[in-house]
């Protein structure tokens, strides 16, 4: 198992982390990995503009947060497929084992993931966004084996780490911050670890909710069509280090990516 540096999340996110109460890490072990811890960074987190710009509504609204921070709503969001996805993610999970969750994701996926690494593992939840941290740090109060804290994904704090857990992240984001992201969270997996991207794909061409998500992603979400046309494996400027598995669900309207370093 490969435990992220506690310490060094806690110092510097304290400092970031302003308006938030800031949240003790469980204790952790010291690192048992031949890869090196990565320093959490240094920059102050800021809030991108596409969030602000585009999804502020979502994410950055108490309003938007008090509407969709329910697991009915996203399983709808979903088309009923929250439950499958989520298990797509923790079927790559092992006890004991550290896990980063780059962004966080409403309805009790963080609470799966904190179940699926158990008592002797950890997971590291951040978010871009003060409110949703607080947030987080509500669903997952109590569970000592999770932490919470403000970063951005393009460059993840603390690692490295058995597990990149990406959900529906990507789609959200414009292309050069999709780079950044996929490059800056294949640099936080350990030489033995993975990274798991659950987002949306290109449907099957006679796929019947084809029109509706062309409106979807055409009035809400204006970043999502990229990833019909794109792989994510393609954002990766390091691409062949890594050995990359792809699996679609529900008529390929959702995909699951898997990459891992590829060894020597
Ligand atoms: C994971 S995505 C979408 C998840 C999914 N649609 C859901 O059900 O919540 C939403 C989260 O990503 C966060 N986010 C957006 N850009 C980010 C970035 N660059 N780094 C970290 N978090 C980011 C937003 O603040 C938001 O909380």
């Amino acid at each position: 198992m490969t435990k992220f540096d506690g310490g060094a999340v806690r110092s510097t996110a304290e400092v970031q982390d302003s308006g938030v109460e800031p949240q003790e890490a469980a204790p952790v072990d010291p690192v048992t990995s031949p890869a090196q811890p990565i320093p959490f960074p240094s920059e102050p987190v800021v809030i991108p503009d596409y969030l602000e710009n585009v999804y502020h509504w979502a994410y950055l609204s108490p309003i938007g947060r008090a509407i969709f921070d329910h697991p009915m709503v996203v399983h709808s969001i979903l088309w009923g497929n929250m439950h499958r996805l989520t298990r797509a993610v923790v079927d790559e999970i092992e006890p004991g084992q550290s896990v980063l969750q780059p962004a966080c994701v409403y309805g009790g996926f963080s609470n799966h993931l904190a179940d699926a690494v158990g008592a002797k593992g950890h997971l590291l939840v951040t978010d871009v966004a003060p409110i949703q941290i607080a947030g987080a740090r509500r669903k997952l109060g109590g569970v000592p084996q999770a932490t919470v804290r403000l970063g951005d994904a393009a460059r993840p704090p603390g690692g490295p780490f058995d597990v990149v857990a990406c959900f529906f992240l990507l789609h959200e984001v414009p292309e050069d911050y999709k780079k950044a992201i996929v490059n800056g969270l294949l640099g936080a997996v350990a030489p033995t670890g993975k990274i798991v991207f659950v987002d949306y794909h290109r449907m099957r061409p006679l796929h019947p909710l084809k029109p509706i998500m062309h409106l979807v992603f055409d009035t809400l979400e204006p970043f999502a069509k990229e990833l019909w046309r794109n792989e994510i494996k393609d954002y990766a400027s390091d691409a062949d280090r890594f050995t990359w598995t792809k699996e679609t669900y529900f008529g390929g309207l959702y995909q699951k990516v898997v990459a891992r370093p590829r060894k020597g």
